[in-house]
């Protein structure tokens, strides 16, 4: 991991980058912003690391937990919602067995997101698999899906 750091660390430097392109490099090549990879970037960059863990939860878009191999996201915007996606959402999360506190399986394989309005209303209820998004999807597709993925 260090060799991987130390890489964003000279880009850093050499590029006079920012905090969130850091991030983004440690998110990229780590999956998560991991407490160990932020106290070795800050010490050697002499940023206090406050910073870095500021900005990373400022953004949506960083993770401060390791993430599945494959990403399920549902959309749980209004249109979706009327179109039964809390259903959709209650089915997967029961199928990976993953508990009320919990985004990624025990095993790694999936992690099961909810997130807002992804603007494609018109073909609600929405699932973006692994970045594929779905449209109209019912439980079996999705289940089927899994199961595939699974395999
Ligand atoms: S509410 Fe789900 S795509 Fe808009």
């Amino acid at each position: 991991m260090e060799e991987v750091l130390d890489r964003i660390i000279d880009d850093f430097v050499k590029n006079e980058g920012n905090l969130v392109s850091v991030l983004q490099h440690i998110q990229d090549e780590l999956n998560y912003i991991s407490e160990e990879a932020v106290y070795y970037v800050s010490e050697r960059l002499n940023i206090p690391a406050g910073k870095f863990f500021g900005v990373a939860t400022f953004y949506s878009q960083f993770y401060l937990k390791p993430r599945g191999k494959n990403i399920v996201t549902l959309c749980c915007g209004t249109a979706c919602h009327v179109k039964g996606s809390a259903k959709l959402i209650d089915r997967t999360r029961q199928e990976l067995q993953l508990a009320s506190d919990e985004e990624t399986t025990k095993d790694g394989n999936f992690t099961v997101e909810k997130v807002a309005c992804v603007g494609a209303c018109s073909i609600a209820p929405v699932a973006i698999i692994n970045k594929k998004v779905h449209g109209k999807v019912n439980i079996n597709q999705l289940l089927k899906k899994i199961k595939e993925l699974s395999s």
